[in-house]
This record gives structure tokens, C-alpha cells and sequence, in this order.
């Protein structure tokens, strides 16, 4: 099958790879030249395991080709896939302004038959508009499917997503782009569900929704925990091990983030609005995600009292392991809620330091190389990201190195009774 995929962030790029890798030829465009250009010589813009080796193969083996051109992607291709951002705007609602640019581009360039496929997280109905945009803008009488596939892959695990998913969802109008569909995923051996483009649409915001409202759910009884003794990790497996429930998801933290869960819950919120339906209940998944950052900091300001030239080592700045994107990331909001009290830090993150310069202030923070290194001289350390890594601190070292050995685990890595021993004054989540 010959594939376009208009996009190259996280969702785009490594759709991109995986079809190469199971055998379809891919031309992944972005409007970003210098993007193009860097994908073009072999760099790859994004961490994510797995992926740069995927791109180099397939690039090398002539499956996979990159250009800044919507209309040699529309040409070259049988299937274009839309996968551009769709940032949030301030009041919850979501620029859908890249999806009708690319639409448009697509219009532009379309001869023959294409099947146009949205990978984007976009608000239900918007397929509808995407056809009436490619209708309105086409030169000649062009025919066309628009087909909703929404992605669910994990950063971090997008490669493993990608190639294992737990099922495809494909939303569509008519039966005519179900074969290319069928073929496309074939090889990835997993349940295709067929529905209409505004189910698939909802599919993709309740997802995220109800895994939110689990993180939130998990958290709000890990509050409960502290002040009954309980272990919120005991209450997680115990609840967990029931099917109908599951165990995953439910890590209680210091809150959720990324570009990810925010921005869809607000949409989700909005969409519901203007549809005449309040979700409260979502609502209330934000509040308590928005406590429990609050809840996480009281208790570092609990204990240290003052944070005003407190030195604070932060081990972690990326919104989750295994990646370097800081956008919505909890660590970084704990990093700069310190700061406004007056602390200097000592970060550390294993992918994330050069994107987090972009974001935190220049002044009071001390980049540091090498984990075991963060501890020097800090009146405490918090652990923001759940790094596996990090389990592998020194902590008899950092316990010397500091001025005082406080730690605040913000992500359960660390067992209780251990830091106890070790000395250490040890604050985590729901324990
Ligand atoms: C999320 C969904 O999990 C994907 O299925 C979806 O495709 C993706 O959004 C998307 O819409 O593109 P992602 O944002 O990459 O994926 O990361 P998650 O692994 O879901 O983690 C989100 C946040 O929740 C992170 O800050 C993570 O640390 C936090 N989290 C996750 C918890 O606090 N506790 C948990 O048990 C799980």
C-alpha cells in the first residue's frame, strides 16, 4: 500500500515507521524544512525507544521517504493520513486550524480516488468538516473517503504500541476504503472495529478520559490512605486484580500530565458543553488532579518550612519515563512552583534537560549529568518522573551528600520501610 502521512510529531512519525516496517512504502511530509531536512539526513527529531533504528532501516531499505510536499505526498500515495497537531486553545476547545490546512492541501492535490484518514485527536464531527473542507477545495470533481483512525500509542512505548495494539479503530462513512483499511493493518494482527466517523471520534476522547478518571480516582483514595495509614499501593492491587477494574493506571502520583490527558480532557469537557451535557464528573477528575500537585507541594513546604535558599534536587523532568517531552509536565510545574518560593535546584533528567531549558527559568537551576551527582548539598530531593533508573540511586551516597536527608517521592519508586532505615525522612503518595 502506498501511505502518506501529513505530520511527523510523535503520532506521525512513528505511524510512519511501523507501516514501512511491516512492508507498505511511506512518505512522511511535514510543512517543517528543517525538520524534513534533519529526518531526511538520518536525525529524528523526537526520543522514543526503538524509533530511530526503525527510521534508519527502512529509510535505507527504500520504504520510508520524507518531503515538505502535502501535494507529492497526495500524489505518491493511496491513503493520506492526517496527523498535525491540534493544540489547545485557552478556552478548552482545540485549533483545528492545521487539520483544515492540511484538508485543503489535500484538495489541492487530489486527481484520483484517495481515502483521507484522520489520526489526529480532533472533536467529534470533525470528520464531517474535513469532508466538506476537501469537497469545497477541490479542483476537479475529486473522489474521496474520510476515514477516523484514532491513535492509541503511549510515548515512551510508541514503537511497542504501535506494533502490538490491543485493537484499530476505524470510523467510516461508507464501505469503500474498508479494504485499503484491512490491508494497511493486516499485519498487525489485531481486532479491527468498524464504526461510524463520529464513534470514532468519541472512542478517542473517552479513552483518554476514563484513563485520566482512573489516575484521578486512584489518587483521590491514595488521600484517603494518608490519613487512614493505609497503603494506597495494597488498595491498588487488591481493587486491581479484578478484571472488570485492572490494575493498570491506577500508580497514584503527583498528578497526570503531558500533551496528552489535560488538553483532551478539557476538550471532552467543552465538547460536552456545547453539546447541552455538563460532565461533571470529568470536571472533577481535573479538580482532583489539580489538588493533588497542590497536595504533593503542601507536604514539602510542610516539611521544609521555608523553601526561600532551600537547595532542592529534582530527579526527573519529562511528564512520564522513557521520553524527553516536558509539555504538561508535572516535574516541571513542581520545578517552577519551588522556584517561586525562593529554592535553587539540581535537576536531572535522563532524555528530558535540553527541552526543560526551553521552559524553566535560567536563573537557580543547576543542570546536572549524572543522577548520583543531584544530592550534593540539598536540603531535600523530590522525584518527579517515574524513571525506572531512579531505583538504582545511591541513596547511602545521596544521604551523605546532603544536608539534610528528606526525600519526596512523587512516584512511589522507593519502598517505605527501606528509606526508613536508611535514615532518610521519606514523604510518598497514599503510604
Ligand atoms: C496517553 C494514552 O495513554 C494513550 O493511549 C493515548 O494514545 C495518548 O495519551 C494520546 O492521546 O496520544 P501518554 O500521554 O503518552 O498517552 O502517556 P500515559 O502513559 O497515558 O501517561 C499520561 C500521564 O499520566 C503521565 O504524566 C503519567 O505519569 C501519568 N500516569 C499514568 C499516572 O500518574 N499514573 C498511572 O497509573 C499512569
Amino acid at each position: 500500500m502506498n501511505i502518506a502521512i501529513v505530520g511527523t510529531g510523535y503520532v506521525g512519525l512513528v505511524t510512519g515507521a511501523c507501516f514501512a516496517e511491516v512492508g507498505h512504502n511511506v512518505i512522511c511530509v511535514d510543512c517543517d524544512e528543517a525538520k524534513v531536512k534533519l529526518l531526511q539526513g538520518g536525525g529524528i527529531p523526537i526520543f522514543e525507544p526503538g524509533l530511530e533504528e526503525m527510521v534508519k532501516k527502512n529509510v535505507a531499505e527504500g520504504r520510508l521517504i520524507f518531503t515538505a510536499s502535502t501535494a507529492e505526498g497526495v500524489e505518491k500515495s493511496d491513503v493520506v493520513f492526517i496527523a498535525v497537531p491540534t493544540p489547545p486553545l485557552g478556552d478548552g476547545s482545540v485549533d483545528l486550524s492545521f487539520i483544515e490546512r492540511v484538508a485543503r492541501d489535500i484538495a489541492d492535490a487530489t486527481t484520483t480516488y484517495k481515502v483521507v484518514v484522520d489520526k489526529s485527536t480532533v472533536p467529534v464531527k470533525t470528520g464531517e468538516k474535513v469532508a466538506e473542507t476537501i469537497k469545497r477545495y477541490c479542483k476537479v470533481d475529486c473522489d474521496f473517503d474520510v476515514v477516523s483512525n484514532p491513535e492509541f500509542l503511549r510515548e515512551g512505548f510508541a514503537v511497542e504500541d504501535l506494533m502490538n495494539p490491543d485493537r484499530i479503530v476505524v470510523g467510516t462513512r461508507s464501505d469503500k476504503p474498508v479494504a485499503a483499511m484491512r490491508e494497511i493493518y493486516e499485519p498487525f494482527n489485531a481486532p479491527i472495529i468498524f464504526t461510524d466517523i463520529n464513534s470514532a471520534e468519541l472512542i478517542k476522547h473517552a479513552a483518554n478520559s476514563f484513563l485520566a478518571m482512573k489516575i484521578s480516582y486512584i489518587n483521590a483514595v491514595a488521600a484517603i490512605c494518608e490519613a487512614t495509614g493505609a497503603n494506597v499501593e495494597e488498595v491498588a492491587t487488591g481493587i486491581g486484580m479484578d478484571e472488570r477494574i485492572g490494575r493498570r493506571f491506577l500508580n497514584a502520583s503527583l498528578g497526570f500530565g503531558g500533551s496528552c490527558f489535560p488538553k483532551d480532557l478539557s476538550a471532552f469537557i467543552r465538547i460536552s458543553d456545547d453539546l447541552g451535557y455538563d460532565f461533571g464528573l470529568l470536571k472533577k477528575v481535573q479538580e482532583i488532579n489539580a489538588a493533588q500537585m497542590d497536595r504533593f507541594l503542601k507536604k514539602i513546604t510542610d516539611t521544609l518550612w521555608i523553601l526561600k535558599d532551600k537547595t532542592i534536587g529534582v530527579l526527573g523532568l519529562a511528564f512520564k519515563q522513557n521520553t524527553d517531552d516536558v509539555r504538561m509536565s508535572p516535574a516541571i510545574e513542581v520545578c517552577q512552583r519551588l522556584l517561586k518560593g525562593g529554592a535553587t535546584l539540581r535537576v536531572h533528567d535522563p532524555k528530558a534537560m535540553e527541552k526543560a531549558r526551553e521552559l524553566l527559568p535560567t536563573e537557580g537551576v543547576t543542570y546536572v549529568d549524572d543522577m548520583d551527582s543531584v544530592a550534593e548539598g540539598c536540603d531535600a530531593i523530590v522525584v518527579a518522573t517515574e524513571w525506572p533508573q531512579f531505583k538504582e540511586l545511591d541513596l547511602a551516597k545521596a544521604r551523605e551528600a546532603m544536608t539534610s536527608p528528606i526525600l519526596f517521592d512523587g512516584r512511589n519508586l522507593f519502598d517505605p520501610a527501606e528509606m526508613d532505615q536508611l535514615g532518610f525522612t521519606y514523604k510518598s503518595i497514599g503510604r
